[in-house]
């Protein structure tokens, strides 16, 4: 593999790399966008289904609604840049420039209803925005654009020296080379695959964290995991499976019970009213909560959608029931999934990370604006919004070459198993010890697995160099990140919720 230089070099391509490739090359600067991905379901972007909420008459609602749904923790001012930027960003990139087409009614947009949202103000293409979007901004950056578009290379490891970055260690079939930048930005989407079950894909291995973390960049608010309510239940109690593959499962969007979808338990009854006042509608975390109470409880808790017109408002959903074997007009069976990384590599409203020249965009970021628990449709709107907003200020540097980290491959490569059984055992723990619910003991438990493991994998690393081998280092570095600011937080808020053992 050969070295290179480049101005900018963006890690992960989903929205918010895109959007800071666009920016960067936009602003005159030389890009380089590589992802380990090699195919565009393989980033978080592509499987979004609600939409990507935009502002509309009343800034203030949205604000206001941002940071109740955060139980009063995110970050105001972060969450008035998103606000001020929310819609002039949406119609410059997404509209203007890539011409995305989201559903109209006789009057104007669409606007979909979600979760804690005091309006409805959802831009969505049915539910399955997420690949409208990604698959025309993947298609115009490449074509449209000088951005070197690199998939199936993966990022080891940052290239840095006395709290500046200079790029990345990049691999590609078994071999790497360092690649030289003058900024790096870092959108390597979230941390799904370190939960037994989740609606991310499977390459979800918070490489970027990792590896800004271990390059000595602030990570925050790293407890803060939040669950998806509805994913559907391939297991339910009773009927295990021993399931633990997120392949099992599909997200059942929000925007289903923004029209009307109730949430019912095994005996049949409406429990949400019980749980909260905006019942089905209450903010994400009260809802995953009472979805694994009942269920737990109950044997089943199904998304009863007999009140809507199912097939017809959401055909996506009603083809992936089909494929799945599960008629929606009996209840979809649902439990809550890991759905989503609030925390990440700090950083300010321009996306720059602690480290000079490096940057975080999009949900491997922790830009404030979601605190202890993020409001639907937001996740897009923040990567685009910030994506853009680094990706112009990253375009302003130089690449400098300096001493490259020496990555050795010395030892017999190991056994295909080898990542995967640690794997099993990382999520077995992080699901039973620092999902939804988390208990001090658990915390401490779950801290000990993971110790051990992570000076496993260190050791092995030393000697060995493999893509499966360094995102088994990402996945140890963020579930032991994970779990520590969890056991340091003894305050319950959002997502973050303790229990006596
Ligand atoms: C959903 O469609 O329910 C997911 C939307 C989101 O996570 O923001």
């Amino acid at each position: 593999m050969e070295q290179q230089e480049t101005d900018v070099l963006v890690i992960g391509a989903g929205i918010a790399g895109l959007s800071a490739a666009l920016a960067a090359d936009q602003s005159g600067a030389d890009v380089t966008l590589v992802t380990k991905a090699e195919r565009p379901e393989d980033a978080s972007t592509w499987w979004a289904q609600g939409g990507i909420a935009v502002t509309r008459d009343h800034p203030e609602t949205f604000r206001e609604d941002i940071l109740t749904a955060s139980d009063g923790t995110a970050d105001p001012d972060a969450a008035e840049v998103l606000v001020e930027h929310a819609t002039d960003t949406v119609e410059e990139v997404l509209v203007d420039t890539l011409d995305i087409e989201f559903d109209t009614n006789g009057t104007g947009y669409d606007y979909g209803q979600e979760a804690a949202h005091d309006e409805a103000r959802i831009l969505h293409i049915n539910a399955e925005t997420g690949k409208h979007i990604h698959v025309p901004f993947l298609n115009y950056v490449a074509a449209e654009t000088d951005v070197r578009l690199v998939q199936d290379t993966a990022s080891l490891e940052l290239i840095s020296h006395e709290g500046r970055v200079y790029g990345a260690m990049l691999e590609r079939d078994g071999d790497w080379a360092p690649a030289f930048a003058g900024a790096t930005v870092l959108a390597t989407g979230g941390i799904g695959a370190l939960y037994p079950r989740s609606t991310n894909p499977g390459g979800a291995t918070g490489d970027g964290v990792a590896m800004a973390a271990l390059a000595g960049a602030d990570v925050e608010d790293m407890e803060y995991v939040q669950f998806h309510p509805t994913a559907y239940d391939p297991d339910p109690p009773g009927v295990e499976t021993g399931s633990q593959d997120s392949d099992d499962t599909f997200l059942v969007s929000e925007a289903v019970r923004g029209e009307g979808g109730i949430l019912r338990n095994g005996d049949g009854e409406r429990f949400m009213p019980g749980y909260h006042e905006d019942a089905e509608l209450a903010p994400r975390d009260v809802v995953a909560r009472a979805v694994r109470e009942e269920r737990a409880d109950t044997g089943v808790v199904t998304l009863d959608v007999s009140s809507l017109a199912f097939t017809e408002e959401f055909p996506d959903l009603a083809e992936k029931c089909a494929s799945y074997g599960v008629d929606p007009s009996t209840g979809i069976p649902i439990a809550p999934a890991q759905h989503f990384l609030c925390g990440g590599v700090a950083v300010d409203d321009r996306g720059r990370s602690s480290l000079d020249r490096l940057y975080a965009v999009g949900e491997c970021s922790r830009t404030g604006v979601h605190g202890a628990n993020r409001l639907a449709s937001t996740s897009l709107l923040e990567g685009l919004v910030w994506g853009r907003r680094a990706g112009r200020d990253a375009a302003g540097y130089d690449p400098e070459q300096v001493e490259a980290p020496e990555l050795l491959d010395r030892d017999p490569a190991l056994p295909p198993a080898f990542a995967s059984e640690k794997f099993h055992r990382l999520r077995r723990v992080m699901g039973e010890e620092v999902g939804i619910e988390r208990t001090p003991g658990g915390l401490s438990r779950a801290q000990g697995v993971l110790r051990r493991l992570k000076g496993e994998v260190d050791a092995y690393i030393r000697t060995r160099t493999a893509r499966s081998l360094y995102e088994l280092r990402s996945a140890s570095v963020v579930t032991l990140l994970v779990a520590r600011a969890a056991a340091e937080n003894s305050q319950s808020a959002g997502c973050h919720y303790l229990v006596e053992a």
